[in-house]
């Protein structure tokens, strides 16, 4: 197979890609290119020429940029049927995949697996499918192709039958879920989706309990992992990147006008606890609010001296329970303001636009950052505060975050679940001694920037015998 693309030695492929497109009034389209991890990490390749990055297109934008060809170098964009995309990416890979491996599902009436899910499963193949067939075009002989995340758990199989000199790498950035749990998918989709993964010659994930709960779930559901290695990188936050984008002027001015929100005498009297996240489930953002609102009614002595600024990016909005929730988090933060705020005080300041300049002003004044999820791959959040962070910050963090296997011991350490808990943690943190805290800072950023993006991909390369 022949084609512009086909020299590329090494390829990344991923649902959301580097780059997407908007299309303005006037016609035109603007690129925006997104900062993360991976972004940096594909950076690190150098060579564009020889490396790819296929992706799908997302929205009007996308399609309409690969209709009249435009595109960055180095990027690949698919369009596929929106009707198939929708179907893949809402239904089954965030209504189904997502749920399933961060264990959201409500039971008793949840799932329920029938027809429409039988109709959104094909489009899942067909856009798995459609990933297989691009990456064996752009191939180059023996490359090497990093597959991410469970949007394309069915590549790696197809693409092994297409291409048998490929060297193919997947990488799960969720955790993965215990074998109970997975095996609430019906019996031939559990088995196609492990099957799927097992296409390629290596699987890794960010902790080794994802890697653990993956391969017995190919032990109990297949009777094993037929050959193919387990790895596991633990992605971590981007040093120099963060520390040098954190002290430019456009943060300056978020924390100028922070300060301004969070009030007091300015002299540091008001104590900062920062959460930042997407609108998502697995987030844990309700119940966060919840101890918050505990600590305020148990320990009066924090009215007035404390304020939760919390960050709550849109996300998933296509799906209604994402929207729902965006709606408690906004009613749940209005409810704890009319409830104690006086004049001066605002307890919980909360911002839904996304703004990364504002992030890590955040960072910068957080006396304490809370990081309850549910359940999460790994949760940069919590590896970024340290390494940005003015005066040193407390972390509150949840035992069910991937990065709790690294950040777990100078953290204080939550059950997402329990609201008292996380109120009484948040005191904790709150009344850490500066120094001790600082002390904790240091080793924490230390353990988040142990193994940087760029370093992170390069480590996947070559673990596959690059
Ligand atoms: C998680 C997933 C990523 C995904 C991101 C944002 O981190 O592991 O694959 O890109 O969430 O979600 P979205 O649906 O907006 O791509």
């Amino acid at each position: 197979m022949v084609s512009e693309h086909a020299a590329a030695q090494v390829l990344v492929a991923s649902n959301r890609g580097p780059v997407t497109y908007s299309l303005e009034e006037n016609g035109e389209l603007t690129a925006k290119r997104g900062g993360g991890g991976l972004v940096s990490g594909l950076s690190a390749i150098g060579d564009s020429e020889a490396a790819l990055w296929v992706c799908a297109a997302l929205g009007d934008g996308d399609r309409e940029a690969v209709r009249r060809g435009v595109g960055e170098p180095g990027v690949r964009m698919l369009d596929i049927d929106a009707r198939v995309h929708a179907d893949a990416y809402n239904g089954i890979a965030n209504s189904v995949l997502w749920f399933v491996h961060h264990m959201l599902y409500q039971t008793p009436l949840e799932p329920a697996f029938g027809p429409e899910f039988r109709a959104q499963w094909a489009s899942y193949e067909t856009y798995n499918r459609a990933f297989a067939e691009a990456l064996a075009q752009s191939a180059a002989a023996d490359a090497a192709v990093l597959v991410q995340d469970y949007h394309l758990a069915l590549v790696p199989g197809m693409l092994r039958e297409l291409r048998p000199d490929l060297r193919i790498g997947h990488f799960s950035h969720t955790p993965w879920a215990p074998v109970d749990y997975f095996r609430m998918l019906p019996d031939d989709v559990a088995e196609q989706l492990l099957r799927g993964i097992l296409g390629a010659d290596r699987a890794a994930f960010l902790t080794g309990r994802w890697a653990d709960a993956f391969s017995e779930c190919c032990v109990a559901i297949l009777g094993g992992t037929s050959g193919t290695r387990i790895g596991v990188h633990g992605l971590g936050a981007d040093a120099d990147f963060l520390r040098e984008r954190s002290r430019r002027d456009d943060v300056e001015d978020r924390l100028a006008a922070l300060r301004e929100q969070i009030g007091g005498s300015g002299a540091g009297d008001r104590k900062v606890i920062v959460r930042v996240d997407r609108t998502e489930l697995s987030k844990n953002i309700v119940r966060g609010l919840q101890a918050y609102r505990e600590l305020l009614a148990t320990r009066p002595e924090w009215r007035e001296r404390v304020v939760h600024v919390a960050f709550a990016y849109p996300s998933r909005q296509d799906l209604a329970v994402y929207r729902d929730y965006t709606a408690s988090v906004q009613a749940l933060a209005d409810e704890i303001n009319s409830e104690y705020g006086v004049a001066g005080w605002t307890p919980v300041v909360l911002h839904v636009k996304d703004d990364f300049a504002r992030s890590l002003a955040a960072y910068r004044l957080a006396d304490v950052a809370l990081v309850n999820p549910i359940r999460d791959g790994m949760n940069l959040v919590a590896k970024e505060v340290p390494v940005v962070s003015d005066e040193g910050c407390a972390l509150v963090l949840s035992r069910e975050a991937g990065a709790f296997e690294e950040l777990g011991e100078d953290a204080v350490v939550v059950n997402p679940y329990d609201v008292s808990g996380t109120a009484a943690a948040l005191h904790t943190a709150l009344t850490m001694p500066l120094g001790e805290r600082a002390e904790r800072t240091k080793r924490l950023a230390a353990a988040a920037t142990a193994l940087p993006p760029a370093q992170w991909f390069l480590d996947q390369l070559r673990a596959l015998g690059d």
